[in-house]
């Protein structure tokens, strides 16, 4: 017989009185010695199907095996349920025992702690918490795909390994074949890289920008969406060193048309998930973050605030509030100085525009001021930062004169100063933190819980 999954029996009616196949991992058994309960996950959905079995028809030698984390495969009749807690249930015909799990198995108990599961990060998908949680990350990224290309963006797939520092932070990991403990030296001492695997040095990107902008500049409006590295040493609730990102990038865009796509396209998502995530969403609700649905309502339905960065730190110093991080213009803002415009003082998601061209990246257009640039930082509840983007220098010399100013080896860049060079246009684009959008979305507090797998510093298991 076919097999059928469980989200599917759960969903229909039709089904009802006929004969059904289903096939998965084992949450819990109870009974007597006349009838049998069994719970059994597929994955398929957070819910589970109930398997009845009437044990005039099955011996206890056959059910022994059915533990908790066992596989199984079932035959039976489906029928609406006498008991309470579920509409549907399977009276089992025919039993196959796939797996068993002995008393080993580490998920034996419900209710572990999210820490505990991170060091079971290899089982924790087959919990309730992270089924629901790999199903909203997976139907999110289908929506992401769904908002671009119904749009008419192209989805561009930018390199991985690069040899420009986009962010121009520095924080990359490096990639080489050379001997770590022979290295090739040049006549000065210096690491010889004419002999490396590229012939020089090469990096684990840290964002695909740059080759978006020369995508843009040529079929008008891209997005990527793919791993990115950082190799920052920050051990926090928001940070990994392997991350997903999306990042937009549009000619003819100026920064006010790319806070509208980035408010848009929050919003779309969180919308895709209330509307085809709602067993998950309630589930991690109920168990997790009781005012998450109210939250993702209230953002669909405010208009982000719009500020400059300059207004923000006024709104700061004048807060009399006690931050760890003093404030003062010119500093790179903190998640306890973004968290506070949102949730203490503008009560909505805030987009902050126009920051000081020091703590920003040398791509950002210039302002008349000579201090600012065209920058945009999109600031969430629980959150901070989610979205950071700006609109691009696109004036030649402007970017060359900040090139040197940075110092940035120049004759690396020639590539990308040829956007400028050839047909330059006004152009913008925007970088969304996948796992933090997963954050927001799930109510889930630490960012190593929304990515299957997580890397951060000193931690490469799985
Ligand atoms: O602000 P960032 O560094 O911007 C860029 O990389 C630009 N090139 C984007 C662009 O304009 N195309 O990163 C963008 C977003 C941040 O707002 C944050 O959501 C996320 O990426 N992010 C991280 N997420 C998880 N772990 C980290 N270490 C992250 N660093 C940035
Ligand atoms: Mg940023």
């Amino acid at each position: 017989m076919k097999r059928s999954k469980i989200a599917s029996l759960l969903a229909s009616d039709s089904l009802v009185g006929s004969e059904v196949d289903v096939r998965g991992w084992v949450r819990t058994r109870r009974g007597n010695k006349y009838v049998q309960f069994v719970a059994l996950n597929d994955g398929s959905s957070i819910n589970n199907l109930q398997i009845v079995f009437d044990m005039n028809r099955f011996s206890d030698e056959q059910l022994k095996p059915i533990t908790t984390g066992a596989s199984i495969h079932v035959t039976g009749k489906l029928v609406e349920s006498q008991g309470k807690g579920q509409k549907y249930e399977i009276q089992a015909d025919t039993l196959e025992i796939y797996g068993t799990a002995d008393e080993t198995y580490p998920l034996q108990k419900k209710g572990h702690t999210l820490e505990f599961l991170r060091e079971k990060a290899h089982l924790r998908p087959r919990t309730n918490t992270f089924g629901a949680i790999l199903r909203v990350r997976s139907a999110l990224a289908y929506a992401i795909h769904k908002f671009f290309q119904e749009k008419g963006f192209f989805y561009l797939h930018t390199p991985l390994i690069t040899a420009s520092d986009c962010e121009g932070a520095g924080a990359m990991f490096q990639v080489t074949t050379l001997p770590l403990n022979d290295l090739p030296r040049t006549e000065d001492g210096a690491v010889d890289y004419s002999q490396d695997f590229f012939g020089k040095p090469a990096a684990l990107t840290v964002s695909g920008q740059l080759e978006g902008e020369l995508g843009a500049t040529a079929i008008g409006e891209i997005y990527t969406f793919g791993p990115t590295f950082r190799a920052e040493n920050s051990n926090t609730q928001r940070h990994l060193s392997e991350f997903w990102m999306i990042e937009p990038e549009m000619a003819f865009y100026d920064i006010t048309d790319n806070m509208d796509l980035a408010e848009e396209f929050v919003k779309y998502c969180i919308r895709y998930v209330l509307d085809n995530c709602r067993d998950d969403i309630e589930f991690l609700a109920e168990h997790y973050d009781k005012d998450l649905i109210s939250r993702l309502e209230f953002v669909l339905h405010n208009d982000f605030v719009r500020l400059t960065y300059t207004e923000g730190v006024e709104i700061l110093e004048k807060s009399g509030h006690k931050f760890e991080f003093p404030v003062s213009w010119g500093i790179d803002l903190q998640s306890e100085h973004e968290r506070y415009l949102v949730e203490q003082h503008f009560k909505k998601p805030v987009i902050l525009t126009d920051y000081p061209k020091e703590i920003k990246a040398f791509y950002m257009k210039q302002n008349e001021d000579g201090r600012t640039v065209r920058a945009m930082d999109v600031l969430f509840p629980q959150i901070g930062e989610i979205i950071g983007g700006s609109e691009r220098e696109a004036d030649l010399d402007k970017l060359q004169q900040r090139i040197d100013e940075l110092h940035i080896p120049m004759k690396d860049m020639w590539w990308y100063l040829d956007t400028r060079r050839y047909g330059s246009v006004p152009h913008s684009g925007f970088g969304l933190g996948f796992e933090r959008l997963l954050l927001f979305c799930t109510g889930m507090t630490n960012i190593r819980d929304v990515i299957p797998f997580p890397r951060t510093p000193k931690n490469c298991e799985f």
